[in-house]
């Protein structure tokens, strides 16, 4: 039975215009334990989602229809390693690499612990060599600036990761990232490097992907340039990969090429030797910590009854909003600088996750599936695109994530921080009604009729959902258990949408085609070509 014909869909859908009927001033004024009802703690992780279209019957409602979905036995599916990515017949084990028990994880018959244990201390050894020198530059200098070289999975959430942990870099670290295949990233990041203090760590699941197999030729290229030679390369080039022919190929010595698996995503293996770069900055301890972090929200993601279950819960107000309300994107709104890499992370996370229109069994869909991700940090965001979140014509859902605690403490800033971070959400909650500014209008002495003709601008209509995600402090636990809870938010999503979350076929043709334009370029041949394409070829060639 499709999706949209399950009773429990359709029992929502016929609750919808009773919360259409309510606005949340009238919710939260009629039931004073509203905040309390609607909030919940996991992994260190504080979720108040009480400021959202909701009562309690919307809640067990979507409970219910999570439950008639299969969630539950597709989380298990999940973490016992059952091939769920069924297109490419893959089990999802992202939640193995980061299993701080002693339970075992099958695959195929095998417990894959003993390859994650020993990949970790790999990394812990390699991490403690480059500290104390013992792996060391050509000219026996310290490695002190690493250079991850890596796209998609193998940059965005590692940047998080990095970033979001920059008060625990170790002294005299720099990491650096070249993502882009525009020559400008490669020439950017070189320009002011030491080769002789230099790692570059080469990460590519497949080590296929164009981008990063031209970056790491011209990162090394540059070494040659610099004075490196050619049996120089396998002290300042390593790499992560499950391709180990072509890692050693381009000349990576074995020993330092770390290994992933298939059973790893690549927008999910932040928590794998796609690490290493992080690990090496951050320290072994504290990617441990991480790692720890995000264990804890799987163990909550994994045994925590639906109802109480915080991906499970953020998940289902998606399917509400972008199902039954029409939304189209989702914002995630951080008020901590050194978070503001995790919307581009979750951009890929879920859009290439759920960004997909056809069932797990091929039937073409009839529903919306992954929402627009989109997002940034806040204050600077209410100076730009908020005004669209409280006037503009579309429902955007937000969260809005900030730590207790700044590892910043500067005069009263971190106050004045969270007085706009509630003040933000507020405004969604409650807007202005006209006659609050009818009254703050004529209050400061306007005409009647001049108040009028302006009060509509002023209006703002409130009733916008937000969640408000908080915690202590943003410790290297509580960023591995955030992380963990939006990646299960996207599964979440995706086992409602029957959908696979875990290929990404879509990205394929624009590889295949932009390789042809590759060939056309530099033979002049656009036949194949539409006549747009054709011109813009030859305007091409004509600059090359
Ligand atoms: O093009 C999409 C993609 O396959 C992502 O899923 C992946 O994270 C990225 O490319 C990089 O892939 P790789 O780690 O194999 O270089």
């Amino acid at each position: 039975m499709s999706l949209t014909q399950l009773a429990t869909w359709n029992a929502l859908a016929q609750h919808k215009p009773e919360i259409e009927s309510q606005h949340l001033r009238e919710m939260f004024a009629q039931d004073p334990d509203r905040a309390s009802k609607f909030t919940t703690e996991a992994a260190n992780i504080f979720v108040d989602y009480s400021k959202n279209l909701i009562t309690e019957e919307t809640i067990s409602k979507l409970m219910a229809l999570a439950e008639e979905c299969g969630m539950q036995s597709a989380i298990a599916d999940m973490f016992e390693g059952k091939k769920i990515n069924n297109t490419e017949g893959r089990a999802v084990l992202h939640t193995a690499l980061r299993n701080r028990s002693d339970r075992p994880v099958m695959v195929d018959g095998e417990n894959v612990m003993q390859e994650i244990n020993a990949c970790l201390a790999k990394m812990r050894a390699f991490s403690n060599a480059v500290d104390s020198g013992e792996f060391s530059g050509y000219t026996g200098k310290k490695l002190r600036t690493i250079v991850n070289i890596g796209i998609g999975g193998s940059f965005l959430g590692p940047k998080v990761v990095s970033d979001s942990l920059k008060p625990y870099w170790k002294e005299g670290y720099d990491l650096k990232y070249i993502a882009n295949i525009d020559g400008t990233d490669v020439a950017e990041v070189t320009k002011d490097l030491d080769p002789e203090t230099t790692l570059f760590v080469v990460c590519s699941k497949s080590f296929g992907t164009l981008e990063t197999l031209k970056n790491a030729e011209a990162c090394r290229e540059w070494f040659y340039s610099k004075g490196g030679k050619l049996e120089d390369v396998k002290h300042h080039f390593i790499a992560v990969s499950t391709n180990q022919k072509a890692a050693t190929e381009f000349g990576i010595d074995a020993e330092n090429l770390f290994p992933l698996w298939d059973w790893v995503g690549g927008r999910y293996s932040l928590w794998s030797a796609i690490g290493l770069p992080q690990a090496i900055v951050v320290g072994m301890d504290n990617f441990e910590k991480l790692l720890e972090g995000a264990f804890q929200m799987d163990e909550h993601f994994r045994t925590a009854p639906l109802n109480e279950n915080l991906p499970v819960i953020l998940g289902m107000l998606g399917v509400w909003y972008h199902n039954f309300f029409d939304s189209e994107a989702h914002a995630i709104l951080l008020y901590d600088e050194y978070l503001k890499e995790l919307p581009n992370h979750m951009q890929q996370c879920d859009m290439e996750s759920n960004g997909k229109r056809v069932l797990t069994n091929g039937e073409e869909i009839n529903y919306q599936t992954g929402p627009v991700i989109w997002g940034g940090t806040g204050t600077n965001g209410q100076h730009a695109y908020h005004q669209l979140l409280h006037q503009g014509t579309r429902l955007i859902p937000a969260d809005f994530v900030m730590p207790l605690k700044s590892q910043n403490p500067i005069a009263d800033h971190h106050a004045w921080l969270f007085a706009n971070f509630l003040g933000q959400q507020q405004a969604m909650l409650e807007g202005k009604t006209e006659a609050e500014v009818m009254a703050e209008l004529t209050a400061k002495g306007m005409s009647e009729d001049d108040a009028k003709e302006l009060a509509p601008h002023k209006v703002i209509p409130g009733n916008r959902p937000c969640n408000t995600i908080m915690f202590e402090k943003g410790t290297p636990e509580t960023i591995g258990a955030l992380i963990a809870m939006y990646e299960h938010r996207v599964y979440v999503q995706g086992v409602v949408w029957e959908v696979n979350s875990f290929d990404q076929w879509g990205v394929e043709l624009g590889k295949v085609l932009g390789n042809a334009v590759f060939d056309a370029l530099q033979s002049g041949d656009v036949s194949a070509y539409d006549s747009s394409s054709a011109a813009l070829i030859n305007k091409f060639r004509e600059s090359m």
